[in-house]
């Protein structure tokens, strides 16, 4: 079976509670759901793993680093001096995307660098719940390119 990793940092596991206005009332339950029916199609199965503690998302990463073909991740506040983190997904030797559901240029400045995404095969930010949808197609392509709509023939 094809799995890919869907992990979450700190706070992301409140979703729907958690300031809504911000980052809107999908539970991660519905992202994991959103991300599963993107992916069906191609007979994958999604791993999803929401952790508070970076030595969590660390041993995910470990865990599933050869049992996945690929990885979405919103590492939280975590994209700011997650260093473990970023070390375990340096590691990682699948693609990855990374996600954020707000805007990160549009808030505070400390929300500004993500020392995380010069890792990342790409970077959805600002788009909400979508943006796991986008990320998952992104994998799919970036995981079998071979039969993406692009790549096919005109017939
Ligand atoms: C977030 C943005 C981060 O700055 C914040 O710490 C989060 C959520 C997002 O999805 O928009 O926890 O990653």
């Amino acid at each position: 079976m094809t799995t890919v990793l869907l992990l979450n940092g700190p706070n992301l596991g409140i979703l729907g509670d958690r300031e809504p206005e911000i980052y809107g009332y999908d539970t991660l339950d519905d992202i994991t759901k959103y991300v599963a029916d993107e992916v069906a199609g191609a007979g994958w199965q999604v791993v999803p793993i929401q952790d508070d503690y970076e030595g969590g998302l660390v041993r995910a990463v470990h865990a599933h680093r050869r049992t996945t073909v690929g990885a979405i991740v919103n590492p939280g506040a975590l994209m700011v001096a997650g260093w473990s983190l970023r070390d375990a997904l340096a590691a990682y030797p699948a693609p990855w995307i990374e996600v954020h559901l707000s805007n990160v240029w549009a808030r505070e400045r400390f929300r500004h660098e993500s020392i995380l995404a010069p890792l990342a095969s790409g970077v959805v930010v600002g788009l909400g719940a979508f943006g796991y949808r986008l990320a998952a197609r992104a994998l799919l392509q970036l995981c079998r390119p071979e039969s993406s709509p692009e790549s096919r023939p005109e017939s």
